[in-house]
């Protein structure tokens, strides 16, 4: 027995538990401001270094004075860049202490806790799982809820559209379009989309703006556009934004899929580097997740009325254009249906989301689906970027899952009454 006993024990060790073992990163995320122009060449080049990665912005190119600049350290060279950062007389501190008890806090399973059972949607779930939600979601709604396979990611894995509608139906019906998950580390999208669509199956003909927009419009919704690099994020490195490309001739993954749509295509404010994170790819839709996309919305644009593309974070909602300075032609509408949808959220919520054109609340960002969806004649083009505004950034807490997303869903429903009014 004593022999058993052991084995058993051992076994143990031989055989931790799989699921979800991802390798957590222990380290920290830096607030960091540069205030010369010499300080900002130092920070681009640490944000380069020691395996670094850079949250806010997405790349050192972006890098200016008196901005701050959010930076996660790997906990083995906290070291070395606090006392470069300090030896250039670079203005820091800890935005997070310490990543590992907020991933462990994300990825942590308690479905089976009494206390959280019924939060299905104020939990952040592994791709099976969020598969298996597309298709249980399906079956279980066959009135409100048709899925669509519009393509399938580089390493194969399927890219499902579900579309919902409601029951007055008069075909062909005018649209919106919801994608999320672009970016594989901002986790709060694809919750946000999951959300919604739970919205719209338990709130139909309860909550009178979900059930006056599914009287009007269908709502297409990709819950998870880069499945790819959001299960690399669950399995290997949490900080991971871009798709899981390989390239011919460099050992670098990925194309930031949010650069590798055809506006402005590679211009200032992307890279045409392989190993950058904002990677533009070998052409316009050289990714089979961004053609995919617009492949979807070529066919069907003249029902869609509206795209929205979700992101995080730094609460934002953002129009066109990103990809210029350009003002977009319908610049005012698109102003004031963002500026109402920002009161809205203040007035319900208390949050401030600031709005305006992407080039100029934030950065030139060429090739983004919100910028190719509006020259494609979809006049309702807008980019949210969801909570926060730094505290947590992209390891935003479980417990802040529902605020987020309901600040998301206000901004959408306001907008998106407007446009049914327009269209
Ligand atoms: N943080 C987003 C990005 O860097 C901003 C997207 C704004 N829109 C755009 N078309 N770039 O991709
Ligand atoms: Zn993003």
């Amino acid at each position: 027995l004593q022999i058993l006993l052991i084995i058993y024990v051992l076994s143990l060790f031989k055989f931790p538990d799989k699921c979800h073992s991802t390798e957590v990163p222990d380290g920290k995320v830096l607030s960091i401001t540069a205030s010369t122009p010499e300080q900002v060449d130092i920070l681009r080049n640490i944000s380069s270094q020691y395996e670094t990665v850079l949250w806010q912005p997405a790349s050192p190119m972006y890098i200016t004075a008196n901005s701050e600049v959010h930076l996660y350290v790997p906990q083995e060279s906290v070291l070395n860049v606090t006392t470069l950062l300090q030896s250039h007389q670079l203005t820091y501190r800890s935005m997070v202490e310490n990543t590992q008890p907020l991933i462990e806090m994300q990825t942590r399973d308690d479905s089976k806790d009494p206390k959280s059972m019924g939060k299905f949607y104020e939990r952040y779930h592994p791709l099976e799982e969020i598969y298996f939600w597309i298709n249980k979601t399906t079956v279980d709604h066959p009135n409100m809820v048709k899925v669509f396979l519009i393509g399938s990611s580089v390493e194969k894995r399927p890219l499902y559209v579900l579309k919902l509608s409601g029951r007055a139906s008069s075909t062909p019906k005018n649209a919106i379009w919801v994608d999320c998950g672009i970016h594989a580390r901002e986790w709060i999208s694809p919750a946000f989309c999951m959300w919604l669509v739970d919205h719209c199956i338990t709130q139909y003909e309860a909550n009178r703006d979900i059930t006056e927009i599914l009287n009007s419009m269908d709502i297409y919704v990709l819950p998870m556009m880069n499945p790819d690099g959001y299960e690399y994020t669950w399995t290997a490195q949490r900080m991971w934004r871009k798709n899981r490309a390989k390239h011919p001739d460099s050992d670098c993954v990925g194309v930031d899929l949010n650069r590798n749509f055809d506006a402005n295509w590679c211009t200032s404010g992307a890279s045409s580097r392989s190993c950058d994170q904002t990677y533009c790819g070998q052409f316009p839709e050289s990714e089979p997740e961004a053609q995919a996309v617009a492949n979807f919305l070529r066919s069907n644009k003249n029902t869609v009325k509206a795209y929205f593309s979700i992101h995080s974070y730094s609460q934002m909602l953002l129009f066109p254009y990103s990809c210029s300075y350009e003002q977009a032609r319908n610049h005012d509408e698109l102003n004031e249906m963002a500026q109402d949808a920002a009161k809205d959220i203040q007035r319900y919520y208390g949050n401030q989301y600031k709005f305006g054109p992407g080039s100029q609340t934030i950065y030139l960002a060429p090739g983004g689906s919100d910028d190719w969806a509006y020259n494609l004649g979809i006049d309702y083009s807008f980019t949210f970027e969801l909570q926060d505004r730094g505290k947590y950034g992209f390891l935003l807490p479980p417990s802040h899952i529902a605020k987020a997303c309901k600040e998301g869903l206000q901004a959408l429903k306001s907008i998106s009454l407007k446009v049914i009014q327009r269209s």
